[in-house]
Parts: structure tokens; C-alpha cells; sequence
């Protein structure tokens, strides 16, 4: 069979939608031509992060995760970092739009904004729910999907702790005295900063079996059977970031572009885009950097044998 690059790309159909409002192409400055470009362009991209999130949310669904599928889980979010970061750089083209050049077309958009992206808006509840200094933000949108904080969040309360198991009928007791012997060693280290990891590991005087698999995966981290688990953690982190700077350079290159002018899509614009640069998701993975201790002062592993190690 014989098909065309064209054809497969469907670039006749691609190339003739930059029309703007007008419809016609040929009606467009060369800088709004620019303008849309660029933003469709980014929605080009978000599409593709949707879809490598909905992958690494399904291999994090499963009711047993095999040790064998995290690389895969890995590699989709490695995609998406690579995404955000290079959409970071592609705000520096949008950059090269002079502010007079903006103003030349911008009273057309009249209340259009990247506000409404709905790709966006998919994005981040694949993503899971934002906070801001420990309180939600916004309203929950239920789809019925679930996010990827919180497959993340259920496969983590399975992990290990000291080899037991949320099976096993000693678990809590287990998981109890991790909890106390992992307190204590952090009081001898930091004496007057208790607070912080009581509150944590036991948020209402209960112990909280995730954090406390969070603990032990980022305290325990050179154990074999632990080294894809932490490497799932790290990448998570590094998604968050990448996220976190993409947000904060469209609002350096919006600065540059309108000032403090209130945007199209009726915010304050700069100011509203900088506390979007506070969201966090997955809120509990950047939380237990407050709490770890030195490798020296950590509570003794018990069952070493049960991650790979044939014991001391
Ligand atoms: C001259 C270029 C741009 C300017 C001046 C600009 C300005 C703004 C402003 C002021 C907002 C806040 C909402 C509002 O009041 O409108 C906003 C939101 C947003 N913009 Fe842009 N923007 C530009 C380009 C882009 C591009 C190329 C994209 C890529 C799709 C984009 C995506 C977004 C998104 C997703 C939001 C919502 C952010 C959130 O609510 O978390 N913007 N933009």
C-alpha cells in the first residue's frame, strides 16, 4: 500500500487551521499567525502528556503491581518531563511577540484565555487534586477516573514496612512500632523540631500507613527490592517540578508581554499565574523531605532478607 507522508500526518487538514477568528488565514498578521501557532502547538503537546499520564496511571491502578512493570511507569512519565521541559523552553518563542505587537491584535481575543484549555484542565485531574499550604484548592471535578496521585497513593499503602504486609494480621502492630521507633530516632537527631514528623506519621493520633511506607522506601532506599519503588517517588518529584517551572516561565514570559494588565480570561493575571506556581499534588511526596534523618540515626531494618538482602 502506498501513503504519502502527508496523507498519514493528515497535513492538509493540519495546516489549513490556522485561521483564527477570521476564518481566513490570509486576514492574519504574521504575529497572530505566530500567536496561534504557538498555542496550538502546546495543545499538540498536552495532548501527548494526557495520554503517557493515563498510561502510568494504569500500570499504578493495578490491584498488584508487578516489580516488573514500574520501568514502564518510569519511562511514560520520563516522556512527560521531557515535554514540560522543552514546553518551558517554547514559551521563549511566544517571547519574541513584542508587547505592541500583542496589543496589535489582542482586544480580538476578548475573554479567550489558556484559562479555558480543557486539555488542561484534564491534564491536572490526571495529575490529582491541587493544594496550596496544606489546603485543597478549587472544587473536585469526579469523573469517575481516578488520578494519579491516587493509584499512587493506594499502591504505596501495600509497600512493605519491616516485611509485613497490610495482610498480614500483625501489620498494624508492625507498622505501629515503625512508626515509634522511626519518632524516636528523629527526636535524637532533632530534639526541639519533633512536631513536624508526629504530625506527619500520625496525622489525629493515627498511624498513616502511606507516609509511613514513604518513610521507609526514602530512608531505606539502598534496599534491592525498594530501588524501583524509590525510583517511581523520584520521578513523580521530578514530573511535579517540571510542572511547577513550566507554570512559572509562562508567567516570566507573561510578565514581559502585558506587565501587570488583568488577563483575557478575567484573572489578575501575573499575580494569579505566580500562585499557580504554588499548587502542589502530590503533596505528601514533597512533605516527607521535612522529615528524614541521616542514614546513621535510622531505627534497625528488620527482615533484611525480605528486600533482597540476605541479612547482617
Ligand atoms: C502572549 C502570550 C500569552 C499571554 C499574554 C498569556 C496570558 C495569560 C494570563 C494572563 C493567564 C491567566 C488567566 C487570564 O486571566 O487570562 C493565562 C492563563 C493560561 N495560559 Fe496563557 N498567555 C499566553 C500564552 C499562552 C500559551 C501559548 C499557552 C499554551 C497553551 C497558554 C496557556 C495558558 C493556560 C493553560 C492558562 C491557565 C493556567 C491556570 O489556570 O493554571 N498561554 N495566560
Amino acid at each position: 500500500m502506498s501513503r504519502t507522508y502527508g496523507e498519514y500526518l493528515r497535513l492538509e487538514e493540519l495546516l489549513k487551521l490556522q485561521t483564527g477568528f477570521m476564518k481566513d488565514e490570509s486576514k492574519l498578521s504574521n504575529d497572530e499567525l505566530h500567536f496561534i501557532l504557538v498555542h496550538q502547538n502546546f495543545e499538540l503537546w498536552f495532548k501527548l502528556i494526557i495520554n503517557e499520564l493515563k498510561c502510568t496511571r494504569d500500570i499504578l491502578a493495578a490491584e498488584y503491581v508487578e516489580e516488573s512493570n514500574l520501568p514502564q511507569a518510569v519511562h511514560h512519565m520520563r516522556r512527560v518531563i521531557e515535554t514540560f521541559r522543552l514546553m518551558s523552553q517554547q514559551w521563549k518563542v511566544m517571547e519574541t511577540l513584542e508587547p505592541q505587537e500583542f496589543l496589535n491584535f489582542r482586544d480580538e481575543l476578548g475573554t479567550a484565555s489558556g484559562f479555558e484549555s480543557i486539555q488542561m484542565r484534564v491534564l491536572e485531574g490526571m495529575m490529582g487534586k491541587k493544594w496550596i499550604d496544606g489546603k485543597p484548592v478549587g472544587q473536585e471535578k469526579d469523573n469517575g477516573e481516578k488520578s494519579l496521585y491516587e493509584v499512587t497513593c493506594s499502591w504505596l499503602e501495600r509497600t512493605p514496612i519491616q516485611g509485613s504486609t497490610p495482610d498480614s494480621n500483625k501489620d498494624l502492630e508492625v507498622v505501629n512500632n515503625f512508626i515509634e521507633d522511626y519518632l524516636k530516632s528523629h527526636k535524637k537527631v532533632y530534639p526541639d523540631n519533633n512536631k513536624e514528623a508526629i504530625d506527619f506519621l500520625k496525622p489525629n493520633n493515627e498511624s498513616n500507613r502511606i507516609r509511613a511506607a514513604l518513610v521507609f522506601i526514602e530512608s531505606y532506599r539502598e534496599l534491592p527490592l525498594l530501588s524501583w519503588p524509590r525510583k517511581v517517588i523520584s520521578t513523580l518529584i521530578e514530573l511535579e517540578q517540571a510542572m511547577v517551572l513550566w507554570r512559572s516561565s509562562h508567567a516570566r514570559m507573561v510578565e514581559r508581554i502585558i506587565g501587570r494588565r488583568v488577563g483575557t480570561g478575567g484573572s489578575s493575571g501575573v499575580d494569579y499565574l505566580d500562585m499557580t506556581t504554588k499548587y502542589r499534588v502530590f503533596i505528601d511526596l514533597w512533605m516527607v523531605r521535612s522529615i528524614l534523618i541521616k542514614k546513621v540515626a535510622l531505627p534497625k531494618l528488620k527482615n533484611p532478607e525480605f528486600y533482597g538482602f540476605k541479612g547482617d
